[in-house]
């Protein structure tokens, strides 16, 4: 894999704007099919968790495609989740969604833009919000107005945060019409680039999509994340943290479904929608834990509650039933269980890969009481 360090070597800038990728011609609707085939994406976060799963899905499906990462490389990139792809193929230029410089130099070329950096992380944004709103909102809407004046299809990963949450009785599920009520900055920042994507495409014609998923998991996740943290602290002998009651409950989706639905709408979806992408894995948080210890070989009852996340919200839950019946979407990871101890497998495997993030994380966790 080839890496571009745009931020030192404005000699790589050729390159880097895609002057051979304007040669070979950049694509378009395939005649009459309405299919939208891009042959060169600018995949934003492309060495985070579900970037970096997303540019391995489009290389081992899509080999015709050429990826270029942009990432920051923060504390939640790491350029070893693209490795070993083919350089022809996967190039990445490290450098900052908010820079506008930058992006004039890297976003020619593309024909679409899938748009996934961000900070990600809820405990993070309540410890401080300024990071999300700079990444989030602003790094959002740089991309837009790159996308814009070169006229490049874009797509906005996005969260089903945004619609605040849902009452543990209630057996509604958030749809494309739920209200906007975010709860947490890092939510809230995330609505207000939802936002800024409608406004570019209603007021500047800018022909984009928005998906709006649920929980992920899989290979490649941040320890600092629920499922990642458990296994891991297992792994290191650390007891599991639970916040609250424990009976918040998320809607689980593999991270290679969140990919396959992603592409769908991107080749296929309608300019100006919005999706929702969701796999009927609603699990309570301390049904996971259980589940993780029990396949880990630990007593079911082998951990320690902690403080409650401020504002923490209770239930997400998915309705996706646009994305069934318009794009004829479906999960593959239909069996959580079997996807967790796939997932346990990876995080035992590649001790390396998390080892030096898992001694951090743990010390920023312990300093907030969590
Ligand atoms: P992550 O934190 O694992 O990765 C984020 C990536 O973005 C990292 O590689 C980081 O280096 C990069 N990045 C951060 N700031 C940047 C900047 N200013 N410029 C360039 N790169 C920058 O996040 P994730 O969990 O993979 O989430 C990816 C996207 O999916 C986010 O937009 C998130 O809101 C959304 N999402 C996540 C989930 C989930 O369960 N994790 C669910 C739904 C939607
Ligand atoms: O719903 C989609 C969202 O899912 C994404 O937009 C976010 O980027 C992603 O981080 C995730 O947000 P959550 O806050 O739901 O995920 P997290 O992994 O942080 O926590 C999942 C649940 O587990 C949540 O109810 C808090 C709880 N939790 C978390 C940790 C880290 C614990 O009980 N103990 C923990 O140690």
């Amino acid at each position: 894999m080839l890496y571009v360090y745009a931020y030192l070597c404005w000699a790589c800038a050729g390159c880097v704007s895609g002057a051979g990728r304007y040669a070979e011609g950049v694509s378009n609707m395939a005649a009459n099919s309405g299919v939208f085939e891009p042959r060169n994406i600018l995949v934003t976060g492309g060495c985070g968790f579900i970037g970096a799963n997303f540019v391995r899905y489009v290389a081992r499906n899509h080999p015709d495609v050429h990826v270029t990462v942009l990432d920051k490389l923060t504390y939640a990139g790491n350029p070893e989740n693209i490795a070993g792809l083919p350089e022809s193929r996967v190039e990445l230029v490290v450098g900052d969604i908010c820079d506008a410089a930058l992006l004039e130099r890297v976003v020619p070329g593309h024909d679409a833009i899938v748009h996934f950096a961000a900070e990600s992380h809820n405990d993070n944004s309540i410890a401080d919000p300024e990071p999300f709103i700079r990444t989030n909102v602003e790094g959002t809407m740089r991309l837009l107005e790159a996308a814009r004046k070169y006229d490049v299809r874009f797509h906005h990963i996005s969260t089903d945060e945004v619609y605040g949450d849902l009452a543990l009785d209630d057996p509604a599920r958030f749809s494309e019409c739920s209200p906007y009520r975010p709860s947490s900055p890092y939510s809230a920042s995330k609505a207000a680039s939802d936002h800024l994507v409608r406004a570019w495409v209603r007021t500047y014609g800018l022909r984009a999509t928005i998906s709006n998923c649920s929980n992920n998991y899989g290979p490649y996740q941040h320890v600092e994340k629920f499922i990642p943290r458990q296994i891991t602290s297992i792994l290191e002998g650390i007891r599991p943290k639970l916040y609250g009651t424990g009976e918040n409950v998320r809607d689980w989706i593999h991270t290679e479904d969140h990919s396959s639905a992603v592409w769908e709408i991107l080749t296929r979806g309608r300019i100006g929608e919005t999706y929702l992408i969701g796999a009927n894995g609603e699990m309570s948080n301390i049904a996971v834990l259980r589940m993780i210890l029990r396949l880990m070989g630990q007593p079911e009852d082998a951990f320690d509650w902690t403080r409650d996340r401020p504002g923490h919200d209770r239930r997400y839950a998915i309705d996706a039933s646009k994305l069934h019946a318009e794009l004829g979407w479906k999960p593959m990871h239909t069996n959580f269980e079997s996807g967790l101890r796939a997932t346990i497998d990876w995080y035992t495997n590649h001790r390396e890969w998390w080892v030096a993030s898992k001694a951090a994380t743990e010390a920023r966790y312990r300093a907030q009481g969590m």
